[in-house]
């Protein structure tokens, strides 16, 4: 055998061991590479049932996915420069030091679901920062059309109490918002891409006197309504007049921030917006990425072991094509891309409809 076919075969022998994950099986026949990721699975299961009461893409799912942001982008490479402590990122500081934390002015009501969340990060001994990365995951595959995000595990549970003035405020400018992000690491194309985040969203605390009231018609699916209704011209205010953080929405029972009416419209970010209106898989598919980037925030994830098995694979549905809500038509939409001409949406029938508010978990 000359030394080239020698060779040839230890690689092939390299390659068949090497390529086959390890597979460790877990309680109830799941199986997983890791055997670190088992306890994950109890978690699971414990928090669909007693978090999301039954897998739901309700109330707790949407504030759980808030939760993702607010804790990570406590993360600020500027301020470090500065010689000062910039924050741990997606370290749980938001839940170890909630006293601090969710006093601050943009963490107006995650007190809710850092409390809801707390117990069972406590009986599972995960840590906090895990914990919160995971239920975001976990309660966004519940949405219709929703993601499959990566969960990376073993944060350290040693935290630090973030700085106050990271997390950005609804009220903000553009610029502001460009500034603080693009800080953190993210270009304004990936917030939009974060933004995706809203299309299963509602508010409580910039109008308090209407609280559960979504971003768009479809607060329990990830489709691309919230980026179609975001454009449309806004004509009145749901609740009792106007907000600090509020603009006008297109539609009786919608919400609308200030922020995401000016990323919508701004040069730098109106193309990225209006391309995910025809098109789910790649807000879906960015909206992934860019979470990768956020739930990792202030860590190396080499540093991490890789749980993604875990999070469910949301169920197969045919979502509808995003339409132009009854009682509006094209000359209703604030078309902000100028490089391509808004895409033709039907748009649905009778007469217009009031949206309904996200019930209380
Ligand atoms: C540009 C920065 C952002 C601003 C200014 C912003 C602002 C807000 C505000 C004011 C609310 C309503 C809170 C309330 O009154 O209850 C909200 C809700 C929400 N946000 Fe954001 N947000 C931003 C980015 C994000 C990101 C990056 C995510 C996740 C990846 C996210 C996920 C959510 C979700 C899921 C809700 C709904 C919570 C619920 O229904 O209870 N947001 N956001
Ligand atoms: C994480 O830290 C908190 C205190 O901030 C503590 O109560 C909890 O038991 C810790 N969890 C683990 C798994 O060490
Ligand atoms: C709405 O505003 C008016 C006048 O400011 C006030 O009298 C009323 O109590 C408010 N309603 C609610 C539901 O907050």
């Amino acid at each position: 055998m000359s030394f080239k076919a020698i060779f040839a075969l230890v690689s092939l022998a390299v390659a068949a061991s090497a390529a086959p994950p390890r597979q460790v099986e877990c309680s109830a026949g799941r199986v997983v590479s890791n055997a670190a990721c088992c306890q994950w699975f109890d978690v699971l299961d414990d928090i669909q049932e007693n978090l999301f009461d039954g897998s739901e893409c309700g109330e707790d799912a949407h504030e759980s996915l808030r939760l993702t942001f607010h804790d990570a982008i406590g993360f600020s490479p500027m301020l470090f420069r500065e010689g000062k402590f910039g924050g741990g990122g997606a370290d749980g500081s938001i839940m170890a030091f909630a006293q601090i934390e969710t006093a601050f002015h943009a963490n107006i009501g995650v007190d809710e679901i850092v409390e809801e969340q707390r117990p069972f990060a406590l009986k599972h001994q995960v840590s906090f920062g895990d914990f919160i990365q995971f239920a975001g995951a976990v309660g966004v595959s519940n949405c219709a059309g929703g993601p499959r995000l990566q969960f990376l595990a073993g944060r350290s549970n040693i935290s630090q109490p973030s700085p106050d003035l990271l997390v950005p405020e609804p009220s903000d400018l553009t610029d502001t918002i460009f500034a603080r992000m693009g800080d953190a690491g993210f270009s304004p194309n990936e917030i939009v891409d974060l933004l995706a985040s809203h299309s299963v969203a509602a508010q409580d605390k910039v109008d308090p006197t209407i609280p559960g009231t979504p971003f768009d018609s479809t607060p329990s699916s990830f489709d691309a309504q919230f980026f179609v209704e975001t454009l449309l011209k806004g004509v009145l205010f749901p609740g009792n007049g106007s907000n600090v953080g509020e603009v006008l929405s297109p539609l009786k029972g919608e919400f609308r921030l200030f922020s995401d009416n000016e990323i919508a419209r701004d040069p730098r970010t109106a193309c990225e917006w209006q391309s995910f209106i025809t098109d789910h898989d790649s807000m879906v598919t960015k909206f992934e990425t860019v979470m990768v980037k956020l739930a990792t925030l202030g860590h190396n994830p080499l540093d991490l072991i890789d749980c993604s098995e875990v999070i469910p694979v949301p169920k197969a549905v045919t979502l509808p094509p995003a339409i132009l809500p009854a009682g509006k038509s094209l000359g209703d939409i604030q078309a902000a891309c100028a490089a391509t001409p808004f895409p033709r949406l039907g748009t649905a029938p009778g007469p217009a409809t009031t949206i309904a508010p996200v019930p209380p978990a």
